[in-house]
């Protein structure tokens, strides 16, 4: 009965001290302001194992075939680049701001059924949207087997793989009809 009654008072001075802390304005929500140690190794044991409690049923395809590493360059260089960078990319405006930041992913290939798993379902309180709402199965595989190449990938091999994919494919479905005589943004290729 003891342990209850004290467990019963720890919970209201949680309560109460959350609202203290919200409505006094304590909590740096900004995202130019990092976690305490602690909270970002808690927050970083959650996802690493949750991720890997959820792929470990997932086995993949081969991923080698050209072809669909090809089609995942493009993919990749529609929609993922201003956050995970490419070969010839240094940097990017958005990425700088984000918090956490996203890996750059031209230096490492990540595991391609973890890969699989976060692409597809994206990450809670993080930038890593879930692509599976707008993307099949088949499309997130191809950006997985294009991201194991991605870290031995030259400039030009990059640039050759993903010469016809531009900026707004990926989004042309939400796309409202450009006003006349405004031009397109640039193909990919010709920014970077
Ligand atoms: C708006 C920014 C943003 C965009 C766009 C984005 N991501 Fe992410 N992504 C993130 C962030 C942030 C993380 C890391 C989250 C964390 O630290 O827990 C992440 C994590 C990942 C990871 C896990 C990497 C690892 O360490 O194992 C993969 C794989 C990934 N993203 C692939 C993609 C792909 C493929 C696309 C394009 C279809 C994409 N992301 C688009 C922000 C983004």
């Amino acid at each position: 009965m003891r342990f209850i009654g004290a467990l019963v008072v720890w919970i209201i001075i949680g309560i109460i001290a959350y609202f203290v802390v919200a409505y006094t304005g304590a909590y740096a929500v900004g995202a130019d302001v990092p976690h305490w140690g602690i909270t970002r190794q808690a927050i970083g044991f959650l996802r690493d194992h949750t991720t890997e409690k959820r792929a470990a049923d997932i086995r993949p395809p081969p991923l080698d075939d050209p072809a669909l590493v090809k089609e995942g360059a493009e993919h990749y260089a529609q929609m993922c680049t201003e956050c995970h960078l490419a070969p010839g990319m240094t940097g990017s405006e958005l990425r700088e701001g984000l918090y956490p930041r996203p890996p750059n992913l031209t230096r490492f290939a990540p595991d391609p059924a973890e890969s699989f798993w976060i692409i597809k379902h994206g990450l809670k309180m993080t930038a890593m949207p879930a692509w599976g709402k707008t993307h099949d199965d088949h499309k997130i595989w191809a950006m997985v087997a294009f991201l194991q190449k991605q870290p031995k990938m030259s400039v030009a091999e990059y640039r050759a793989l993903t010469a016809n994919a531009t900026r707004m494919e990926g989004m042309e479905k939400e796309q409202a009809p450009a006003p006349a005589g405004t031009a397109m943004l640039p193909p990919a290729s010709s920014i970077y």
